[in-house]
């Protein structure tokens, strides 16, 4: 449904922006722009400027973190969906989403930092993660929204990803949209049924539309003005797409949806432009949003307890996966004395 996003050009002027200023050597340097100019791909061994390494370290953890705290507001749900299928559905999406975070911290760990750290900073409430996952599922069709819409404006923002200039994180995120896809499909295919249901799965539909709509366009990060990593994320073919064309694109994409699924997303504004080509759309909510990526939502200190206790509860596995593999070296080395 969002894959024809692999094709676009890079129409945000990803390569009018000016180098920053920097203590690197300059032949290295010069190498390095040489190859991002081109398209090229940056590997893990390759020599890299330090704040290239510290952007893709930043976004890739905040990625990674993303998918594990956005396991929570839908697992919640699994002893309550409401039929065998749906469960093995949402079974197999949150063990999907526990999936991608393992392999963008692995992606993050190729530029030398742990995955301890990178925990650490999650956990002690350093590092962000996505806001969307900072507001509560009231009832199923929560779950099918989170779906249709959480995962749609996902897929939008990382298509352009599986085309960024490192290449673990270009990589991994081919898989982990071909998934997301999935997870999309599957979310509007719960809708469309509770949307031929009676007159409450009819509002409870409408009603979780109403509660998401905002948040999911917010989803895509501050308006292009005050992005402050764009114009450098975009320079090195981090970032493709800007946030304020991502956002477009993905009302663009929305709106014939919303119609056919028969429901009415909450914007008064919302109407096409002709001239622009593009669906105009009202204000949002930047204070709100602010205030919950700043840890003031109205779930982000449940998710971060939830997510702490998890880990702690945890360490008993990660000890015992260790002394196994201590155990099979051992064994390992003294056969082959
Ligand atoms: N939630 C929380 N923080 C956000 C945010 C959001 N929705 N949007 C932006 N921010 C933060 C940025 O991280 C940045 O903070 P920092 O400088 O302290 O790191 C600050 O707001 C300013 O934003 P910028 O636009 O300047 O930042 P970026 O250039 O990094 O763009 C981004 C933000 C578009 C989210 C980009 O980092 C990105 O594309 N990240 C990879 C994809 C991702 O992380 N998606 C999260 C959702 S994943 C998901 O939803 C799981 C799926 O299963 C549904």
């Amino acid at each position: 449904m969002y894959t024809q996003s692999f094709n676009v050009p890079d129409e945000s002027g990803q390569r009018t922006v000016k180098p920053i200023a920097h203590t690197e050597p300059p032949e290295q340097m010069a190498r390095f722009d040489a190859r991002i100019d081109a398209d090229g791909r940056i590997e893990p061994q390759d020599w890299m400027p330090e704040a290239y390494r510290k952007t893709l370290v930043r976004q890739i953890s905040q990625h990674a973190h993303s998918e594990i705290v956005g396991m929570l507001p839908e697992g919640n749900w699994i002893s309550r969906a409401p039929s065998l299928k749906r469960k093995a559905i949402l079974i197999a999406k949150v063990q999907d989403e526990g999936g991608h975070g393992l392999y963008l911290y692995s992606a993050a760990e190729t530029l030398g930092t742990s995955r301890d750290q990178m925990l650490d900073a999650l956990h002690t409430g350093k590092a962000k993660y996505s806001s969307i996952f900072n507001y509560p599922t009231l009832n199923w069709a929560d779950v099918g929204v989170i779906g249709w819409l959480v995962d749609g404006a996902a897929i939008m923002n990382q298509i352009p990803l599986c085309r960024c200039s490192y290449g673990p994180y270009s990589r991994a995120m081919v898989r982990v949209c071909k998934e997301e896809s999935f997870h999309q499909r599957q979310g509007y295919e719960a809708l469309l049924v509770m949307m031929k249901g009676n007159q409450a799965q009819k509002d409870m539909v409408q009603d979780a539309v109403n509660r998401y709509w905002w948040k999911c366009l917010a989803m895509f990060g501050p308006p292009d003005a005050d992005s402050p990593n764009s114009a450098q994320g975009m320079r090195w073919g981090i970032k493709r797409i800007s946030n304020d064309d991502l956002r477009q694109k993905f009302i663009d994409a929305t709106v014939p949806q919303a119609k056919v699924l028969g429901v009415t997303l909450p914007d008064p504004d919302l109407k096409w432009n002709e001239e622009r080509g593009h669906h105009d759309y009202g204000q949002i909510d930047w204070d709100e949003f602010w205030a919950t990526v700043n840890g003031n939502g109205p779930c982000n200190k449940e998710r971060l307890a939830t997510r702490v206790k998890a880990h702690n509860d945890g360490a008993w596995v990660r000890d015992a996966a260790l002394a196994h593999a201590r155990k099979q070296q051992q064994r390992q080395l003294k056969e082959a004395a």
